[in-house]
């Protein structure tokens, strides 16, 4: 892979279309716990899917329409790893494949175009992962890691927040140094000292990954456990293409991770599945409290977002930069690098 120094910026495809969408990677989409029997529709950038649980546990996804009148197929039923259509009763199996019509006389075939596309997907870290693209997948990036989920003593606390916002400006968000101390002002970020540390990105396949140390300023569930003399913090940004990010804060022994997966749902909307991991409080009666600071700072940062330009462009020289945007100049830079590679649709 190119590194993304020497990167150039793509000839074509100069801007990020908003309903662009990269290809051949693993994307976030859904908690684990979400998908059931019961089927559910998924808006993956303007593509509606079905996911249903099989016999034995397995998720299925198929495209959420059916192909004969376009009726929702989540509104249907499932039996034996086939989902039916409510409105004619079209049976699809779990590849996709239609196998039964029922005002069809028996003698009569089912149409080839009778299929729905079905998609890869696999579960990792209490997550669904969907795979969109057309590569084979062990010529795929793969799923980031996330030890701290599984770890003995860590506790997890996960949600969904939907933004009005497009994703790349949501994951930017996320991993964001500089806007604490005016988008959290009331919270967490200290006005007095809105000056971000220099610092280094560490670069992987896909990823990269940097942090600041700053004056802790403790608010909601941390005022608590910090006291009065709060040791400095550390914040760690870090995502991986093309969806997910993921915050580390350290207080002297205090950590928490805020893994994150942001589904683009539209040009205008994009829900972020969160799991909240820390190694403190780790009483299963603090998940409120953390679940509420997550969903506290969310609106916060909504606010930033929602009254953004579009999606952020990925011609670098149609917005201004600063220092301590070099973590989202790497998204940027990785995101033109997988378009000029041609792995983008839309
Ligand atoms: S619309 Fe689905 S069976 Fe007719
Ligand atoms: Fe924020």
């Amino acid at each position: 892979m190119e590194s993304v120094k020497t990167l150039k910026q793509p000839l074509v495809a100069k801007h990020h279309h908003s309903n662009q969408i990269l290809k051949n990677f693993w994307y976030g989409i859904e908690h684990s716990a979400a998908i059931s029997a019961k089927p559910k529709t998924i808006t993956f950038m303007g593509h509606e899917l079905v996911l249903y649980r099989g016999t034995q546990g397995q998720i299925i996804a198929l495209d959420g329409r059916c192909v004969h009148r376009g009726s929702e197929l989540a509104a249907g039923w499932v039996e034996n790893d086939c989902i039916y259509c409510p409105y004619h009763g079209w049976r699809y199996e779990a590849d996709g494949t239609c196998s039964h019509i029922p005002a069809n006389q028996p003698e009569v075939s089912i149409p080839i175009r009778a299929k729905l596309r079905s998609h890869q997907v696999q579960e990792k870290h209490g997550l669904v992962w969907l795979f969109w693209g057309d590569l084979p997948v062990d010529e795929s990036p793969s799923i980031p890691d996330l030890p701290e989920f599984t770890q003995a003593g860590w506790r997890t606390v996960s949600g969904s927040f939907t933004w009005d916002g497009h994703y790349s400006r949501v994951i930017a968000n996320t991993i964001d140094m500089a806007h604490a101390p005016f988008v959290h002002a009331t919270a967490f970020g200290r006005k007095e000292s809105p000056a971000v540390q220099a610092y280094k990105l560490e670069m992987s396949e896909w990823s990269a990954s940097g942090f600041i140390t700053f004056e802790t300023k403790p608010a909601y569930s941390l005022k608590l456990i910090l006291g009065n003399n709060p040791p400095n913090g550390i914040f760690r940004a870090t995502f991986y293409m093309p969806n997910v990010s993921r915050v580390d804060l350290q207080f002297g022994k205090f950590q928490f991770v805020l893994f994150m997966v942001h589904l683009p749902v539209s040009e205008m909307q994009t829900t972020t599945k969160w799991s909240h991991i820390r190694n403190f409080v780790t009483n299963p009666l603090a998940d409120s409290f953390m679940r509420q600071d997550v969903v506290k700072t969310f609106v916060q940062d909504n606010l930033a977002v929602k009254i953004q330009a579009g999606a952020a462009p990925l011609d670098l020289t149609e917005e201004v930069h600063a220092p301590a945007d070099a973590i989202e100049l790497a998204y940027r830079k990785f995101y033109a690098q997988a378009v000029q590679m041609g792995w983008s649709e839309g």
